[in-house]
């Protein structure tokens, strides 16, 4: 989740650049960069950090060029480096590219370009781009772009430009990318064009813009831009005016952050699972656990997961996957209680943590607790370069950009994709799966951001079902099996942003305890998916219809029998069991936010939360 910027015109580019920059940078840094184009060749400045950095770095300079690009990273592949920071160019110094997104192929083209004689300096994807175009250049930048694209695999919106054919070259499969001509406003430009993945970094500059689509390109000159499809044929888009105010512009266009990072699942967890299967193999690629893996996994006799709050909710869900794909036995344990109990860990423990932040202290000290008694540690984390990345001895990073919610959704279900790849691993390494039920599992996979899109097609109902519950004091929300952890986190979700008191149990436990307080004035929410335990789940809600209690079911599409008995039914579409905590989340994450909202509060800055805790 990659920040991208570029314009082309007569006034100077710098201050434009580093001021788009500068407003995408919520959108996650770890370093900078600018290009800029020169009649014989460009200038390139990049720096880790912070933009600021990047300014201070080129404050004694003066830069008179008027055509250029700029990006902030979020780093996918390669540390937060100088030589990783964007813009990337080709080693003749002909072709310089910008990108947001991934490229699954990467190191296949990097193998077949540095056998032709390319040399490269970074560890990104990115790289391969410039030095494939080069390999097609003969001074049409947009034919040989063109040629070039068509060798990529994975989800990566460009900008590309080249000192000899100097013109912008934007590009979509996956990631946002908008262009549009400055206009004179008073404060902005007034001339050229240009290009950015988000509205926020240039919407000082123009509000008539277009929004590529996926299979689309722009070539942005001085004063024209040229839409066309990948084989070059022109095509015909609308131009969008901008109401938005740059506030609005970085939510773009959603109320809270908290709603864009709901809506932004299907493309995160796309991205989190992109480049790790081989779904005609049958097999997980998982590189980065090389190390780890020691013997295939024979020589660890326990895995021990640990993690706070959502993260936590996430572990119990590795649990059951890790257990029903292989014979490993795992225990799950929160940082805050595993770093002061005396756990048995020692060189045969594999410890697997969870944390979008990389930097929760709970966690942090129960790991290195862990370490120090001989435990091997691999964790999921969304920040690459954390603490707790760096204390690992391998990490599996969730590829969603920064979450800027207090309340994790996002990045939930991306930690839920990775277990999945995780535990998929871990069977077919000990052989415990075979490839075709490896094979089925992520065609399933490969399908939920589709599904989780056909989810958040419900969020008008959600909302205007969501009205009737401002005034409740409490909900119980159950679930059973492998859905019993969403419960946990459906009710975490609504507790900690509309501060109503929210349970979550499994659901048989209801009838040893929590039964005495059913009553109508406490909704049950419930997980009713048609799995082994379903019967067992309707005779939960029974119990409950029979107490005067309000039932709330989010079930599998097709189910009708729930209808009969719930008050008010969700569906979801119907995948493998081991998929459902992932699409059950979504509607949760909706009811929880629209409470919210509709009680006024703060969703995006909770009272007493913080987004990453940092101390005990
Ligand atoms: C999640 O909605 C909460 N904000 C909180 O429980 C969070 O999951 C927990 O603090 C762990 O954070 P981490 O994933 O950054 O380690």
């Amino acid at each position: 989740m990659c920040g991208i910027i570029g314009y082309i015109g007569d006034r100077p580019v710098v201050p434009l650049l580093i001021d788009g920059l500068k407003k995408m940078e919520y959108r996650g840094y770890d370093s900078a960069g600018i290009a800029l184009l020169k009649n014989d060749g460009f200038v390139i400045r990049r720096a880790q950090g912070k933009i600021k950095d990047l300014e201070k770095l080129i404050q004694s300079e003066d830069f008179p060029m008027t055509t250029g690009i700029g990006h902030t990273r979020w780093a996918t592949h390669g540390v937060p480096s100088e030589e990783n920071a964007h813009p990337h160019r080709d080693d003749k110094n002909r072709i310089v590219v910008v990108q947001n997104g991934i490229i699954e192929n990467y190191m296949e083209l990097k193998e077949r370009l540095i056998k032709l004689g390319h040399v490269f300096t970074s560890q990104t994807d990115t790289e391969v781009i410039p030095h494939l175009i080069a390999e097609y250049f003969d001074g049409d930048l947009p034919k040989a772009v063109r040629k070039a694209i068509k060798e990529l695999k994975g989800a990566f919106a460009l900008l590309i430009t080249s000192w000899e054919d100097p013109r912008l070259i934007a590009v979509r499969e996956g990631p946002p990318m908008i262009v549009g001509k400055a206009e004179e406003n008073g404060n902005g430009i007034g001339s050229g064009t240009l290009a950015a993945s988000d509205i926020a970094a240039i919407l000082e500059y123009t509000k008539s813009v277009y929004f590529l689509d996926d299979g689309e390109m722009a070539i942005l000159s001085h004063d024209s831009i040229e839409l066309t499809d990948f084989d070059g044929n022109p095509i015909e888009k609308e131009i969008t005016k901008i109401t938005w105010n740059p506030i609005q512009a970085r939510k773009e266009g959603y109320q809270h952050f908290m709603q864009k990072e709901i809506f932004q699942q299907p493309e995160t967890v796309r991205d989190t699972i992109m480049g790790r299967y081989n779904l005609e193999a049958g097999d997980i690629i998982l590189d980065e656990l090389k190390e780890i893996e020691i013997d295939n996994y024979t020589n660890y006799n326990y895995i021990l997961m640990t993690a706070c709050g959502t993260a936590w909710h996430a572990c119990l869900v590795g649990k059951y996957l890790i257990e029903r794909f292989s014979d490993l036995r795992v225990e799950v344990d929160y940082g805050s209680e595993l770093r002061y109990r005396d756990p048995k860990i020692d060189k045969k423990t594999l410890m697997i943590s969870i944390s979008q932040s990389g930097e929760t202290a709970d966690t942090l000290a129960a790991i290195r607790a862990g370490k120090k008694k001989g435990g091997t540690l691999v964790s999921i984390c969304n920040v690459v370069g954390s603490t707790i990345a760096r204390e690992s001895d391998a990490v599996i990073y969730t590829h969603c950009g920064p979450e800027i919610g207090v309340a994790s959704t996002k990045a939930f279900t991306a930690q839920l994709a990775v277990l999945v790849l995780l535990a998929l691993n871990i069977g077919r390494k000990t052989g415990k799966i075979s490839a075709d039920e490896c094979r089925a599992i992520l065609q399933d996979l490969i399908e939920i951001p589709q599904h989780i899109r056909t989810v958040l097609k419900q969020d008008g109902a959600l909302k205007e079902f969501s009205k009737h519950y401002r005034d409740k004091k409490d909900f119980l929300y159950l679930g059973r099996g492998i859905n019993y952890p969403i419960a946990l986190e459906g009710a975490l979700k609504l507790k900690e942003i509309s501060y109503i008191h929210a349970e979550g149990y499994p659901a048989g436990e209801m009838k040893h305890g929590p039964i005495a307080l059913i009553s109508s004035d406490m909704p049950v929410v419930t997980l009713v998916t048609q799995n082994n335990v379903y019967e067992k789940t309707l005779s939960n809600l029974m119990e409950v219809k029979a107490r005067d209690g309000e039932v709330i079911a989010i079930a599998d599409e097709g189910d009708e029998r729930i209808n009969g008995i719930a008050d008010h039914v969700f569906h979801v579409p119907k995948v493998s069991e081991v998929l459902s905590p992932i699409l059950l989340t979504i509607p949760l994450q909706l009811l929880a936010y629209h409470v919210a909202v509709h009680l006024g509060c703060d969703v995006d800055q909770p009272r007493n939360l913080a987004k990453s805790v940092t101390v005990e």
